[in-house]
This record gives structure tokens, sequence and C-alpha cells, in this order.
């Protein structure tokens, strides 16, 4: 059963939000742009075919993990169960975690918080075909999603936040420390937050998994470009950007960037923006920090969790740790 609560903003709305942080951000130094407007339609289908890639390897290091761990991962999470998945994309793998859950025979409440209304769409489906669960779309930013999900959970039993995907990398590190303040505070004892983190590897897998032979990442990133002229009425030259994939050694973290191949003006209208580039210049539009196991143990335990467990994909090099609130 699907009972969507967060009403899409109307697009007059959404439009002024977009056109807002645009402005802002563009007039930074360096420009950037949000990575979450990264995840319309086209994006977040780019994004489930970048999971499919070879070298893109973190999606499928979890699933594998989350196939033979998931009956000890929701073994100390008490009943009636809430399951809360923060950017759910396709909902395969929360999925998983409910199949463990069946053997219970309890109910299982899942709420599935996604910026993209398509991703949602598909893991309303995913979830709502199995008979034991019962599903809540939230169409909402992390934090609004987990503040609604907080608010409508039952008295009773836990809730097991998933945080996959390695998305708490796209933070910086501050931020991520902020963000599972956040998540701690939402939270009761007996509750848990499974995050999944993909870990510092050498240079040329990292390369490869963001700057892939067939040109799906680059895709993937220029579509940000491809959907402010649909939505500003801006006239980026998609040709006259090039995507650019950086491994900073010293922040441990990959950048993404689109670089512009020329001095150019690019006007958006609906912004009220006229943005000039010199050549080489670029824009950043997302950060995906990697961590070793050991850190991703402390940075829970440093917010007031406690590890329980952790399981590590030792050819992927991603791994698996389950906090839990004491
Ligand atoms: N959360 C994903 C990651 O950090 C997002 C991502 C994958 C991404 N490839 C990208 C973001 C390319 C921007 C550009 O791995």
């Amino acid at each position: 059963m699907t009972i969507p609560v967060s009403a899409q903003p109307p697009p007059a709305e959404a439009v002024r939000d977009l056109a807002e942080e645009v402005r802002r951000d563009l007039a930074a130094t360096p420009k950037q742009l949000q990575s979450k407007y990264l995840y319309n339609g086209l994006g977040s289908a780019l994004f489930e075919a970048i999971c499919h890639l070879p070298w893109y390897r973190i999606t499928r290091a979890e699933g594998r993990l989350l196939a033979r761990f998931a009956p000890e991962i929701v073994a100390p999470v008490g009943d009636p169960v809430t399951l809360t998945e923060l950017g759910c994309g396709s909902g395969e793998k929360l999925a998983m975690i409910a199949e463990a859950l069946r053997v219970r025979r309890r109910p299982v409440a899942v709420h599935l918080i996604d910026i993209s209304p398509s991703a949602l769409e598909l893991s309303e489906r995913t979830l709502g075909a199995l008979e034991h669960v019962s599903v809540v779309g939230h169409r909402a930013t992390y934090e609004e999603g987990l503040r609604h999900a907080a608010r409508q959970r039952p008295a009773r039993g836990a809730m097991l936040v998933l945080f996959l995907g390695s998305n708490i990398g796209n933070f910086d590190p501050p931020a991520a420390r902020e963000f599972l303040d956040r998540i701690r505070a939402s939270l009761r004892p007996g509750d848990g937050l499974l995050l999944g983190a993909d870990l510092v590897k050498p240079e040329p897998d990292l390369m490869l998994a963001y700057d892939d032979p067939l040109g799906l990442t680059a895709a993937f990133n220029k579509n940000l470009l491809l959907r402010l002229n649909t939505e500003l009425l801006a006239d980026f030259d998609l040709d006259a950007f090039a995507h650019r994939a950086v491994w900073n050694a010293d922040a441990r973290r990959m950048e993404m960037h689109l670089v512009s191949r020329r001095a150019q003006t690019v006007r958006l209208p609906r912004a009220g923006l006229e943005v000039s580039f010199a050549e080489g210049e670029a824009i950043w539009t997302e950060s995906s920090y990697k961590y070793d196991a050991a850190e991703m143990s402390a940075l829970g335990e440093a917010r007031g969790f406690r590890r329980h467990a952790q399981w590590i994909d030792p050819d992927a090099l991603f791994a698996l740790t389950l906090f839990l609130v004491a």
C-alpha cells in the first residue's frame, strides 16, 4: 500500500528554490551547483545505469554484503520494526532488509525518502510488492523526510535508518558529523543506523568509477546543465563543457567538475542571471569522500552511536557499519 504524504511542491515554487540556489552557487568562488539537482528523472535513470557499470562497484558490493548479512543486520532491531531509507533510489537494498524480517511474521513499516519523484515511484513499487510491508513515500530532502518518519513511527518498537550507497561521502567531514548528529537526535534507544561507505582505494580504480569509458558519468554530470536549460530556460551549450573527475589525495575525496572548454557567457533568464566563464573555469558539482573502515566506526562513535558490527567487501573495498543507539 502506498500513501504519499509529502505533496510535491508546486512547480513554480520548485523553480523559485532552484533559481535562488543557482544564483547563490554560480556567484560563489569556485562556482558550484548542488548535487541534489543531479537527480531528476533522467539523472536518476543515468545513475541507475552507472550502478551497472563494471567500474562503479559501490552498488554491487553493497548488494553482496546485504544479501549475505541482512539477517545479522536486522537481528538487534526489536519489533515492530520501522525501516527508513534516506535516498532510497530503486528500493532494492531496502527490500533485501525487509525480506530478512519476513520470518518474524510481523508487519514492517517502511519510510522511503528521496528527492527524485521517479526514484520514489520505482522504490514504492518494489517495496509495495512485499505483503508484510506498508510503505510511505516522502518526496523530500533527507532531513525533512527523517523528521516526517520520526513523527509518524509507532510509539513502540525500533527504527532502523539506512544511509547507503556511500551517500555519507557526499558530505564534507564537518557536514557529515552534523548530519549524523541530526540522525542521532531523531532516534531512540534500541534504534539503529546502517551506514554504507566506500573506502579509500587506488587512484586508478577511483578514476574509472567516476570517469567511465562509456561516458555515462559525464552524461550524468552534464545533465545538471540540461536541467538548468529546461527549468531555468538557460542556454548552456552542453558541448562547451567537459566532465572532469579528480582525486584530491589530501582531502581524500573525488571531485566532480564541469569545465568550460572556452571563454563564454551563459544566460539563465528564470534566475535573472548571466554568468561568464573563463576558458578552463570549472563548476564544482559533487564531492565523494572516501574513508577507511576504522574511521567510519569512529565517526559514528564520536556522534553518540555504539558500533555494533561492520562488514567489509574486500574486493571493492566497501564497508557497511551498523550502529545502535544505547
Ligand atoms: N553517491 C554517489 C557517489 O559518491 C554519487 C555519484 C556517483 C556521483 N558518480 C557520480 C555524483 C558522478 C556526481 C558525479 O559515489
